[in-house]
């Protein structure tokens, strides 16, 4: 399997904190914001991985994470032009993912990587075309929201709905396969002018979608109130051994 981080954006949320930086760089209790997906990836045993960079300081972003040696893992990068969306940046790897199964995980997420290792494996040999993870919060409305039906199952995904009909999120963590490139082709651009990861994985609904619940922990970070829960929930778990190795620098 091969992997995906993606780091571009232009994280309007977190201004004054991003007009000059990028948001993945900012810090996360002891590292940089885009550690933790990186170390995500690697913790699930994938070793080939593209990050998709754009917006602010993105020469930083390649000069930080650099071949990515010093994570264990073979990295290559793409840019992104513009905040076009996570399907659209999903779009960018085509040829990087080849005929592989990948997965995708946003720069801003924050979860250990050895719990997917199972998920991983569990959606590489198993029929479905793409996969998620979905997540109980109690503020759904921020999020991707499922919609499910009587017997549980999703039948749909709505970006930030004003109502939200469940409290489950699809996180940013998604299973694809080369099938996604075609539906991408397809997406048309949101209301926010965006190619929403949303629409891609409502192609796979209701029989081919991978979409077990996670019960780790997880939070994103793009938002100043989540950005202080990530802090709060890497050092907590870093205090009980649990998130990562110390952190990593290039060897240069
Ligand atoms: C993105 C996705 C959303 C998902 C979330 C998870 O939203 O569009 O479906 O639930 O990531 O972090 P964002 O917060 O990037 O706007």
């Amino acid at each position: 399997m091969k992997g995906l981080v993606l780091a571009g954006g232009t994280a309007t949320r977190l201004f004054p904190l991003t007009i000059v930086t990028n948001k993945h760089l900012l810090p996360i209790y002891d590292r940089p914001m885009i550690y933790y997906p990186i170390a995500t990836l690697a913790g699930m045993g994938i070793r080939e991985v593209m990050v998709i960079v754009g917006g602010k300081s993105v020469g930083d972003v390649v000069e930080l994470l650099a071949d990515g040696e010093h994570f264990g893992l073979d990295l290559t990068y793409r840019y992104q032009r513009g905040a076009l969306g996570i399907a659209h940046a999903i779009g960018l790897a085509r040829d990087f993912v080849g005929d592989d199964a990948f997965c995708c995980v946003l720069g801003d997420n924050v979860l250990l990587g050895p719990e997917l290792a199972h998920a991983a494996r569990e959606f590489e040999s198993g029929p479905w075309g793409a996969g998620t993870l979905l997540y109980k919060v109690p503020d759904p409305e921020r999020f991707g929201v499922a919609e499910l039906d009587p017997a549980g199952k999703v039948v749909a995904f709505e970006e930030k709905p004003k109502h939200p009909k469940s409290d489950l999120i699809p996180i940013g963590v998604y299973f694809l396969r080369q099938s996604a490139f075609g539906f991408i082709d397809r997406l048309q651009p949101s209301t926010r002018k965006e190619l929403e990861i949303t629409d891609l994985l409502n192609f796979y609904l209701p029989n081919d979608l991978y979409a077990p619940l996670y019960e780790g922990q997880w939070t994103d970070a793009g938002t100043v109130t989540s950005l202080i829960r990530a802090a709060e929930l890497a050092e907590q778990e870093s205090r009980a051994g649990r998130l990562f190795a110390p952190p990593a620098r290039p060897t240069s």
